[in-house]
């Protein structure tokens, strides 16, 4: 039996704040109240603290092969990462070759994990890439109940990863039957396609023509169809790493005819506007897809998450090396790995550049970061809240604390990092996952072989 006592913060959940004392004892809270007189194997002192939920980002990419390019980090590294930014529970993808049975790549996806043990809590969202076969379509059926209630589908990336419509359908339709939510990334493949060879035809290979071959017109596109196809299948939709307003338009949409769809964006598109693929070779940094913006849309994306369209804010990590990139951009931008890392800054950044900035207040932030991740993939009432029941999943926050955010303290594997140099006030003090800490002033205090996270089905909020 272990136990952990967080005294005299200032609790902060989606719904509110104030002051009490949380005790955990086998990785469950089992009392929240003011002045607790308890004793417990771990005391922490968290007066002028906040006491939030861990973070939980519902996408990131520990194994990924993108483009012949392994990433720079397994499950054990990107989590270690993530478990410094104050982040307790990530979704990984479990990818499905073509035509290949689902569980063979559930499986692999499971031995994967096994040999790299994560420190933290680790959900699947499992990759459809084929699902024209009825066999396949069967094993589908059978995922929800292993635990994995989320499926994703990519729009784009022809010969990779990108799905037809029969498949997308398919998926919806075993989704709708299920309760499983599907994630969409969602561009036009063939469209870029078409524009990256036209680029490429005309010599442009540079970063900036990575932006330019992948317009907004190709991700409002593909957002738009993939609602349609979520009203026509009853599936619950997740758009993925959304960009901008046009693109976030057809969710608010959606959204006002009561379906249950819902929108995502990264710090990175916050953040960074297409600048970041200026500077020559520097800019293969902006080598994301979608890619980033111009400036105007980081405004639409803040008022959206403020407002309504957006509902969470993931990292989408994806830590390829940048020497790798830089041999890759030798030929042309379009084979360079898309891809950014980011999987431990996403609660600092979000802090610092919305609250502290006054774009969103504590509550949204937790509610963006942690609770509606955590509801939307099947974990409400678990991850995500501070109540009796819950995991014992706890971040002490420092809200006055300053550091800067560098390749040279960074914990990813990555040999670069998007935020380089930025200060950021407000940093985990004390990181608590399973009720046990995990990371106590920036230094890994246990290394538990945490593992895979059962989920069931997404409870909806009522009137989303
Ligand atoms: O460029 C990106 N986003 N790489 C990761 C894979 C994906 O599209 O999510
Ligand atoms: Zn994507
Ligand atoms: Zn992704």
């Amino acid at each position: 039996m272990s136990s952990t006592l967080i005294r005299g913060g200032l609790i902060v959940t989606a719904l509110g704040r104030y002051e009490a004392d949380v005790l955990a004892v086998d990785g469950k809270i089992v009392q929240i109240g003011a002045g607790l007189d308890v004793a417990a194997d771990h005391v922490f002192d968290a007066r002028g603290q906040y006491v939030i939920p861990g973070g939980v980002d519902p996408h990131a990419h520990m194994k990924i092969t993108f483009k012949g390019v392994p990433s720079a980090d397994d499950f054990t590294a990107a989590t270690i990462a993530a478990a410094h930014g104050g982040t307790t529970t990530v979704f990984d993808f479990a990818f499905q070759e073509f035509g290949q049975p689902l569980p063979d790549a559930m499986a692999e996806w499971h031995a994967a994990l096994a040999a790299a043990p994560p420190v933290t809590d680790v959900g699947a969202h499992l990759v459809i890439r084929d699902l024209t076969d009825p066999a396949r379509v069967d094993e589908l059926r059978e995922i929800p109940a292993q635990g994995v209630t989320s499926f994703k589908l990519f729009m784009a990336y022809r010969n990779q990863f990108m799905v037809g419509d029969p498949a997308m359908w398919n998926t919806m339709k075993v989704a709708a039957e299920t309760g499983a939510i599907v994630l969409v990334h969602a561009e036009n493949g063939d469209a870029i396609d078409a524009l990256i060879s036209e680029a490429l035809a005309g010599g442009n290979t540079a970063p900036p023509f990575h932006g330019t071959t992948r317009p907004i017109e190709t991700e409002a596109e593909a957002v738009t169809r993939a609602v349609m196809f979520a009203e026509l299948t009853g599936a619950k939709t997740y758009i993925v790493h959304t960009t901008c307003g046009p693109a976030i338009a057809p969710i608010v949409a959606a959204k006002m005819r009561g379906l249950p769809v819902y929108g995502e964006t990264c710090p990175q598109y916050l953040l960074h506007d297409d600048s970041l693929l200026q500077g020559g070779d520097e800019g293969l940094k902006g080598i994301f897809s979608p890619p980033p913006r111009p400036a105007p849309a980081q405004d639409e994306l803040w008022h959206a998450l403020a407002g309504v369209g957006l509902d969470t804010i993931g990292t989408d990590h994806c830590a390829f090396p940048y020497t790798m990139r830089l041999e890759r951009l030798e030929e042309d931008f379009s084979k360079v790995p898309n891809g950014v890392p980011g999987i431990e800054e996403r609660l600092e950044l979000i802090f610092d550049r919305g609250v502290r900035a006054g774009r969103l207040t504590l509550e949204q932030w937790v509610d963006l970061c942690c609770t509606t991740p955590a509801r939307l993939m099947g974990l409400g009432g678990r991850k995500g809240v501070i109540e009796v029941g819950a995991d014992a999943d706890l971040v002490i926050w420092d809200p006055e604390r300053t550091r800067t955010l560098s390749v040279a303290t960074q914990k990813s594997n990555c040999d670069y990092n998007l935020y380089e140099g930025w200060q950021v006030t407000g940093t985990p003090s004390a990181v608590i996952a399973g009720g046990v800490p995990l990371v106590v002033d920036g230094a890994l205090v246990d290394q538990p072989a945490r593992g895979f996270l059962a989920r069931g089905p997404a409870v909806e909020a009522a009137g989303v």
